[in-house]
């Protein structure tokens, strides 16, 4: 008797819990949830989440030309959300620095990622980031570039395994180490920037001059800013320095510049990457 009652219970759950898997089945096809979304409200009709992951946006080519209200009609979080006041540790924002965060340059309060490169002061003074400045394209299901034959090829720089930027593409621009082998400086530059009159422009209002002429930097803000405060410079050319090499700029020719290519140069670009440059006419 006490067998057949809980086998009996078992088939109920079983029962209950089939009809549940049908149901959320049934729901993810269905392209019209039963509330209407925020994506719903602010652009495609009738999307639900998984359409929205498959968004064409996401992907190329309509990600080259996505504009960032495009991808903030679905992601305002990305600008909206700011850091915890208190870490779940109990470390307040507030009263903690990193040692990225110790440049003169560093101001106002702990933001997040994305409002550091795209909102704060600085950011918008120096530079001129996109989404898809970064975003080139992600993997919504394996994370991988090259997983099947429809998707993202192996040989992409639009992202890398488990990310959905590439690193040595975007970040290693800015985050990089300084490269002071080939600047014939003597040390690090925090040790020998005495002896150069703590600039930059000691050297380069001679050397490498044709520089920043890119869709995502303000070439002019940046000059003008450099003369006052070489950490503005320094913070984008090592001073906040995420990898242990550096990036290989393009060497574009400048006045002057000596006949002899040093072998470090054989390599280089002399062009920005094709995606970041400036049309002709707005070229110096
Ligand atoms: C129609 C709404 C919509 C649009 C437009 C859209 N996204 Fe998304 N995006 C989503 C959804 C939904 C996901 C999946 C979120 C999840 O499942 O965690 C997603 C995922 C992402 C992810 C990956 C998040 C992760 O954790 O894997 C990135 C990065 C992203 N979007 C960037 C962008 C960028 C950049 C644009 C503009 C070019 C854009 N999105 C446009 C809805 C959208
Ligand atoms: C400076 C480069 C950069 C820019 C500019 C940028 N992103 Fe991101 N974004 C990233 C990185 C890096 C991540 C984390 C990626 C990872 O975890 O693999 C990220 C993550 C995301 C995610 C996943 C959720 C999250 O918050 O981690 C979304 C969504 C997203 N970005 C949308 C956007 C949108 C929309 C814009 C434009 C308004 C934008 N991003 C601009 C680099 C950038
Ligand atoms: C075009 C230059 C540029 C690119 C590309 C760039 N960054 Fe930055 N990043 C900056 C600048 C400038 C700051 C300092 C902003 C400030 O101090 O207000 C910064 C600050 C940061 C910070 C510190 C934020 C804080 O609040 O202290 C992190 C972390 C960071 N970047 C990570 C990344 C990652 C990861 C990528 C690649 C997805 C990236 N950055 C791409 C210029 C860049
Ligand atoms: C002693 C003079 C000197 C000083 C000071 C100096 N540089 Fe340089 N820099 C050079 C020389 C020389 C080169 C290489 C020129 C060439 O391409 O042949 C160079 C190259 C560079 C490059 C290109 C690197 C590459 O891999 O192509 C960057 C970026 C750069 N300098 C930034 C800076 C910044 C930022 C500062 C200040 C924090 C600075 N430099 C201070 C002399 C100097
Ligand atoms: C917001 C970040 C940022 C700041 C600030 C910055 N740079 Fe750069 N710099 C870059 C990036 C990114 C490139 C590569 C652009 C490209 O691909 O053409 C670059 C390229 C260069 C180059 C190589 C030029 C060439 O031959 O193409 C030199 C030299 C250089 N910067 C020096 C400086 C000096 C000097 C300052 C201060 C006056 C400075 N940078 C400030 C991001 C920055």
């Amino acid at each position: 008797m006490r067998t057949t009652r809980t086998s009996m219970v078992i088939l109920a759950i079983a029962v209950a819990a089939t009809a549940a898997g049908a149901w959320i089945g049934w729901q993810m096809r269905d392209p019209q949830p039963a509330t209407p979304s925020p994506v719903a409200a602010s652009s495609g009709e009738g999307r639900d989440h998984w359409r929205a992951t498959y968004d064409p946006l996401h992907f190329k080519p309509a990600i080259d030309t996505a504009t960032d209200a495009q991808c903030l009609a679905c992601h305002r979080e990305v600008l909206d959300d700011t850091v915890r006041e208190t870490s779940p540790a109990g470390v307040r924002a507030a009263a903690s620095k990193a040692w990225y965060q110790q440049l003169s340059t560093y101001q106002g309060a702990q933001e997040t990622f994305h409002r550091r490169h795209l909102l704060t002061p600085m950011a918008r003074e120096l530079m001129n980031l996109r989404c898809n400045t970064c975003h080139q394209g992600h993997d919504p299901r394996e994370e991988a570039p090259g997983s099947s034959a429809t998707s993202t090829p192996q040989a992409t720089t639009d992202f890398t395994l488990r990310k959905q930027v590439d690193v040595e593409t975007t970040c290693l621009k800015c985050h990089g180490q300084m490269n002071t082998a080939i600047m014939g400086l003597p040390a690090p530059w925090p040790e020998s920037k005495a002896v150069f009159g703590d600039s930059c422009l000691t050297c380069h209002a001679a050397i490498r001059t044709r520089r920043h002429q890119v869709t995502y930097l303000n070439a002019a803000a940046i000059e003008a800013a450099g003369q006052q405060n070489a950490d503005t410079c320094y913070g984008c050319h090592g001073g906040r320095a995420w990898y242990g090499m550096s990036y290989p700029y393009p060497r574009h020719a400048w006045a002057d510049m000596p006949a002899d290519l040093p072998d470090w140069a054989k390599n280089r670009p002399t062009q920005s990457e094709a995606r970041f440059q400036l049309p002709a006419s707005a070229r110096p």
